[in-house]
């Protein structure tokens, strides 16, 4: 064959690889507001650095007459490229081709470049739309999830994993993003379940659509499965250049910077205001975090999701860090299953990846009642014990208000292994809240009392001078400072410094045994 035919071969097999299922299936995709595989991975990637992997692959069905069907590269795009100058590796299943279902082939690409990404220690990134398991390849399929869902679990803890749901993602296929460290869902073309609406329906009756059932705000709302919910799939794709900014490449690496832009060592008067004196009124935890980060700027990750916990990511000085809070507008700050899990994976995300951890503590401890004691709270709430208690990270903690009891133990008390603890002068560390612990050792002088109700808040104000405030911990040297809240950016900025150097050990053994 001359040269000038072999080029003509290349170009052909190129177009028609980049064509995937055709210009008819590429129009139906833009039809329902989504973007085709390749130009996800265009818009995602810096311009012109994309190297594709495995583009003529085709795959080796024999039955069902696909034997006659075959698309170079089989449904799914693979390779690597860079975001903002660092190496990415990704997979982008492509709708258009046999509706973007995984074949023996398919999953052999996906495993190549999630291995490259684990060698090279550089964060792996999957865009699903998929209608699953490729149906006509039945057992060879699962092989592939198999060995897919296998190679998410070893690269956990080493390199970023970013999945998006950009369309249908269901059965078993769900399992690999929720393996992953963070799942992006784009609102409206995004499903996952594990069986859908018409399964559900003859098996159980219930009449659900496929929105309400594993739609973005389902799985960000109610199940916690997914921790954003973007309105398109560019959206969802500027999310993850966002948040691989905040992670190193892998856990070897040290925690990004950047150039801060915003004075280190500014104090600012506003929050001197933020907490109120009574200690019943709630307050916006998030006015706080946003006030003492480099240029405000926050990124909440699972916003939705039990709101009576804030978790995510911002900067100090130009560094990454790690937010974890109480929120005292929703459910008055109070421990609960979801916050508690919430929690444990945000510590434990940051945790293994470098990013020091910083916790603001207005918590009145955890919720009590009969189904938060049924659905598990004892073991739910130990995560996050657990999740403090092993992070090696710089570790600092603010109580603002509230911190009762065992929440107060597990919002990184000093006894976790915190490195720094301050208290604002309006905190109130305490065994329990005031109120229950003047019932109980004031019982008999309140019994007697002419007048209960005045003496029960003489009582209760008597408590909260003596016991309830911060200075206990601060003799006991439990709290290292009670600090202004003004001085709360300068003050955290020069601990974290101090903390740069950090290095601590666990225990030599196979792993941990957190409560599942
Ligand atoms: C083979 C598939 C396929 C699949 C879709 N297609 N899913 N081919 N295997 N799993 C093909 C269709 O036949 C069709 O081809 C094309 O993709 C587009 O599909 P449509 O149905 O026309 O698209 P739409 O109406 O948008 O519906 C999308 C869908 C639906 C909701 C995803 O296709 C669907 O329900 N698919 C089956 C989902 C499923 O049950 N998958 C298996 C789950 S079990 P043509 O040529 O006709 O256009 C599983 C196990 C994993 O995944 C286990 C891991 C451990």
């Amino acid at each position: 064959m001359e040269m000038k035919d072999k080029i003509k071969e290349l170009e052909s097999r190129n177009l028609q690889a980049e064509l995937g299922g055709g210009e008819k299936r590429i129009e139906q995709q833009h039809a329902k507001g989504k973007m085709t595989a390749r130009e996800r991975i265009d818009y995602l990637l810096d311009e012109g650095s994309f190297q594709e992997v495995d583009k003529f692959v085709v795959h080796r069905c024999q039955d069902f007459g696909m034997e006659k069907k075959k698309i170079p590269g089989d449904g799914v795009v693979t390779g690597y490229g860079t975001i903002n100058g660092r190496q990415v590796f990704l997979f982008a299943q492509d709708f258009t081709v046999f509706g973007g279902s995984l074949s023996g082939a398919f999953g052999e690409k996906v495993c190549k470049v999630m291995d490259l990404a684990l060698k090279n220690g550089a964060p792996m990134i999957g865009l699903n739309d998929s209608g699953g398991a490729r149906i006509q390849e039945g057992v060879m399929s699962l092989a592939g999830y198999g060995d897919i869902f296998r190679r998410n679990v070893l690269s956990s803890g080493v390199i970023p994993q970013i999945s998006v749901i950009m369309g249908p993602c269901a059965g078993g296929a769900v399992y690999s993003p929720a393996l992953t460290d963070v799942t992006i869902m784009v609102k409206k073309t995004s499903n996952m379940f594990i069986t859908g609406p018409q399964v559900i329906k003859a098996v159980t009756s219930e009449e659900v659509t496929a929105e309400d059932l594993g739609g973005a705000m389902a799985h960000n709302t109610k199940s916690g499965v997914a921790h954003f919910a973007e309105d398109s799939d560019q959206a969802a794709l500027d999310r993850v250049k966002e948040i691989l900014s905040y992670l190193p490449q892998n856990y070897r690496e040290t925690t990004p910077s950047v150039e801060c832009t915003d004075d280190p060592g500014r104090k600012d008067k506003s929050l001197n205001k933020v907490v109120p004196t009574n200690p019943r009124l709630p307050y916006d935890m998030t006015e706080i975090i946003r006030t003492i980060l480099d240029n405000n700027l926050f990124i909440e990750v699972h916003k939705h999701f039990a709101k009576n916990m804030v978790v995510g990511f911002g900067r100090l000085n130009g560094y990454s860090v790690g937010i974890i809070a109480n929120q005292p507008r929703f459910l008055a700050g109070c421990l609960d299953t979801k916050a508690s899990v919430k929690c444990a994976r945000f510590v434990r995300l940051c945790d293994a990846f470098n990013v020091p951890l910083i916790t603001f503590v207005d918590v009145p401890g955890y919720l009590p009642g009969v189904q938060q004691e049924y659905d598990g709270i004892i073991k739910h709430g130990a995560k996050i014990i657990f999740a403090y208690s092993e992070a090696t990270v710089p570790k600092l903690t603010v109580v603002t208000r509230k911190a009762y009891g065992g929440a107060y133990i597990a919002m990184s008390a000093k006894h976790l292994g915190a490195d720094i603890n301050y208290a604002y002068p309006t905190a109130e560390i305490a065994v329990m809240g005031p109120e229950g612990a003047a019932n109980i050792i004031f019982k008999k002088e309140l019994s007697e009392a002419d007048d209960p109700d005045a003496t029960k808040e003489r009582l209760v104000e008597e408590y909260r001078n003596n016991f309830a405030s911060p200075f206990k911990a601060a003799e006991l040297g439990y709290t290292d400072h009670i600090i202004f809240p003004e001085n709360t950016r300068p003050r955290l900025i020069k601990a974290l410094m101090m903390l740069k150097n950090k290095k601590e050990s666990i225990p030599e053994r196979r792993h941990g045994n957190i409560p599942l």
